[in-house]
């Protein structure tokens, strides 16, 4: 373009940053522009040039009116944003940036800079519509949500966290889990964040109950990740929760159904035979306890005092005569009565529980040294819950009148645990309930009614 139309700077036009001179009064035209400018606006000559009025380039006549406002008002503008459509027909945005100029023959110009600011432009309408769509996904999402930085303050939370801690979002930003849950639980919480922090390892699905602020107790699933900056490095967490309240409740409600049906099968033991009924009540009473003694929680307990309830339920369908003979029992007889851990596992092994129910039944006559029955288990495929089961029926056993002899006592019943420490029983769990009944003055420690 070897023009005098055509001004001549090589670092704009690589920048594609146009320039012009645009005569405005007497007469408007371009004066001189550099070659990005005429490419901007597809301009090809400066034959075409003279044609063409800088107003025409607006799409929108209220852009173009607010561009000649400012121009004379201000004598200036600076970076103007506007759709232009350039002579190829094609709409793209601009950014102009120019001034007034008057010559001393008071003729008018303005002088400036035009820039194509399309893929800014268009950039920026994608990260506002992805900014847009995670707002409405974090405001409709029926779970809490929180953003955190690396000092575990809240960066961003959603509509539903807010509620639930009875706050705007806006009124959130800054605080911790300490400004809205109690001091224990706030700690277990900023735990679990730093955990995400410093391990950067996600936590997922982790069940919680927390205290809200209008006092009520809620069951929640949390799901903890870390938030990473462009270069990888952890700059805080992120977190979503949902309330399991309601489904908790559920669960309780079905659990507690069940339990009861369980127990009516239980009665109908007790108006066959009392004496396994009553059995069964004081070994459900001590595994409960020496459970309690190692700190087991709520849910496991309720699933070892079931069990001890249970596990002689099998013993249902063997007669009377055979259950409670006096005399020695012939081989058969024998292996009739072993059967009972068999058919109680049957009859409860296709309802689900929150706890190893139906198996701990089954066990609870195997021994850590294969010697047990009816499957002769040994050490780790015999669950702990059995191995409380197993120490308990023996303990309540031995401490029983039976039919067939008088009961043995406290002291025998100790020192069957003492021999078979390790062997027969768990170590652990004999020493739990000898020193329970030595707590006791060397006797029995649970309800012997
Ligand atoms: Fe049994
Ligand atoms: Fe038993």
């Amino acid at each position: 373009m070897k023009d005098k139309f055509y001004l001549n700077i090589s670092s704009a036009d690589n920048l594609g940053i146009g320039l012009f001179k645009y005569a405005f009064l007497p007469q408007e035209r371009f004066i001189i522009v550099n070659s990005a400018f005429s490419k901007i606006l597809g301009v090809n000559s400066s034959r075409e040039f003279k044609k063409v009025r800088l107003a025409n380039f607006f799409v929108n006549l209220s852009e173009r009116d607010e561009f000649f406002r400012r121009v004379r008002i201000d004598g200036k503008v600076n970076f103007f944003e506007a759709v232009f459509k350039t002579l190829s027909g094609k709409n793209l945005w601009v950014a102009i940036t120019c001034s007034l100029v008057v010559s001393r023959d008071k003729k008018e110009y303005l002088e400036g800079i035009i820039e194509n600011i399309s893929t800014h432009k268009e950039m920026e309408g994608n990260l506002s519509m992805e900014r847009d769509l995670l707002q409405g996904l974090l405001d409709n999402l029926p779970d809490a949500m929180y953003f955190k930085d690396r000092n575990n303050r809240i960066i961003k939370v959603n509509k539903f966290y807010a509620q639930g801690v009875g706050l705007k979002p806006e009124e959130i930003v800054g605080k911790t889990d300490f400004d809205f849950f109690p001091a224990q639980q706030a700690h277990q919480m900023s735990v679990d964040d730093n955990h995400v922090l410093n391990t950067g390892k996600p936590i997922i699905g982790k069940i919680e109950r927390t205290l809200l602020p209008d006092g009520t107790w809620n069951q929640a699933i949390t799901t903890k990740i870390p938030m990473y900056d462009k270069n990888a490095k952890i700059i805080g967490t992120m977190g979503i929760t949902r309330d399991m309240t309601a489904y908790a409740n559920l669960e309780k409600e079905r659990l507690l159904m069940l339990i009861n049906t369980l127990k009516i099968l239980g009665k109908a033991l007790e108006m066959r035979d009392p004496y396994t009924f009553s059995h069964t009540r004081h070994v459900a009473n001590i595994a409960e306890i020496i459970a309690k003694e190692l700190n087991w929680d709520e849910n496991r307990l309720l699933g070892i005092r079931l069990a001890g309830e249970l596990h002689d339920l099998g013993k249902i369908s063997i007669p009377l005569d055979i259950l409670n003979k006096p005399g020695k029992l012939s081989d058969l007889e024998y292996s009739l009565i072993q059967q009972h851990a068999k058919n109680c596992y049957d009859l409860i092994k296709d309802i689900e529980f929150p706890f190893p129910l139906s198996e701990t039944i089954y066990q609870h006559h195997e021994r850590l040294d294969g010697s047990g029955y009816p499957r002769k288990l040994k050490g780790d495929e015999i669950l702990f819950e059995a191995r409380i089961l197993a120490v308990s029926d023996v303990l309540e056993s031995m401490t029983q009148h039976r039919p067939y002899r008088e009961a043995l006592g406290i002291v025998n019943a100790s020192k069957e645990l003492s021999c078979g420490r390790g062997a027969r029983y768990d170590s652990r769990i004999v020493d739990v309930a000898l020193s329970l009944i030595k707590k006791n003055g060397d006797k029995v420690f649970w309800k012997d009614n």
